[in-house]
């Protein structure tokens, strides 16, 4: 088995799921901000080391993906973050996109982060990271998103992927189409087919090996401003309708949460689990794990514990997803 099979198999075939702590520096000092917290190196990386030194993160938790800051940075004990979540039993990972801009001629959002992708892929590996993840985004509108913009996205992701696999990094392949907007569960599941077909195709093109690869998928969801939610049956369905078109060597598939409520995005992807699939469903959860440890957390280090019991609630309620158990009572 090659190197990135290998690893995609640790990544998403045991049972756990993966934590998205990759916001950028600016996002995260968004999010900082709010959260009353001062947006400056040392809380950004004292808020990763919360989250990735949560005891027994591992039960549920199979990598931690990272941006290009945290990979740099070190644990209070000096180790680098790579170094640490290897040891504490987790596979550390790498944010190598650097964002979606409006593209010129198209006004719509396209991915950056191609130029030079493979020296800092190399660099990324040496410093420890074993799988990598680039996002492109898709609005929904009635007209939107345009065949051109599914088409750039579609390729960047696909020439993302197989940099990642030459550099020996499993790629995490995540179109995402936003929530925002009116729009109904089937517009969104339109969309997300297209999407999916676009990207589909340009992976072909590029030689990926999708066993060597996760695909990290929106939920199918209503818009955000839709005046009825679906259940978690009714996603459940939706979801693995669009994705019956994977092929079945696909590692696996690892949602986002997509700014859903925690609660709701555990449900549904335990909702998930009764479907049969040639993959497994798991979470690549960014805002519905790590919210409520911020919440809890709030910068001050007498609450780092109140900060990783809230993580570890909600890795504990996705790893009972998981297995068809429902949530867990609070306590
Ligand atoms: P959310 O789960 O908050 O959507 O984040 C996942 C992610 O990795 C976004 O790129």
């Amino acid at each position: 088995m090659t190197v990135c099979r290998q690893l995609a198999t640790q990544l998403v075939r045991s049972g756990r799921g993966i934590l998205a702590a990759d916001e950028s520096i600016a996002t995260m000092n968004r999010r900082l901000y709010a959260a009353g917290v001062p947006a400056t190196e040392q809380n950004r990386r004292a808020y990763r080391e919360l989250l990735a030194g949560t005891p027994g993160l591992a039960e549920g938790v199979a990598g931690i993906i990272f941006c290009d800051e945290t990979l740099r940075q070190r644990f209070a004990d000096g180790r680098t973050f790579p170094e640490a979540v290897h040891q504490l039993g987790m596979l550390p990972g790498i944010k190598v996109d650097t964002g979606a801009y409006a593209c010129p001629g198209l006004g719509e959002l396209v991915t950056e982060g191609l130029d030079g992708l493979p020296a800092r892929m190399a660099e990324y590996a040496a410093l420890g990271a074993r799988f990598a993840k680039w996002r492109a985004v898709f609005v929904i509108a009635d007209d939107l998103p345009s065949g051109v913009a599914l088409w750039a996205n579609a390729q960047a992701l696909a020439r993302y992927a197989a940099a990642a696999q030459e550099a020996g990094l499993v790629p995490i392949v995540e179109p995402e189409v936003l929530t925002e907007g009116e729009h109904s569960l089937e517009r969104c599941a339109e969309i997300t087919a297209r999407v999916h077909a676009a990207v589909a195709e340009e992976l072909v093109a590029f030689r990926v090996d999708q066993a060597g690869m996760v695909l990290k998928p929106n939920m199918v969801v209503e818009g955000n401003r839709h005046p009825r939610r679906a259940t978690p049956e009714q996603v459940a369905e939706a979801t693995v309708d669009v994705l019956r078109a994977q092929p079945e060597e696909l590692a696996g598939v690892a949602f986002l949460s997509g700014g859903q409520p925690p609660e709701r995005a555990t449900a549904n992807l335990a909702a998930m689990q009764r479907h049969t699939t040639p993959w497994p469903l798991t979470f690549s959860f960014g805002r519905a794990l790590v919210d409520p440890a911020l919440a809890a957390w709030r910068g001050a280090p007498r609450r780092v514990p109140a900060g990783r019991a809230a993580l570890a609630a909600r890795v504990a309620a996705n790893w009972a997803a998981l297995r068809g158990l429902g949530e867990p009572a609070r306590v």
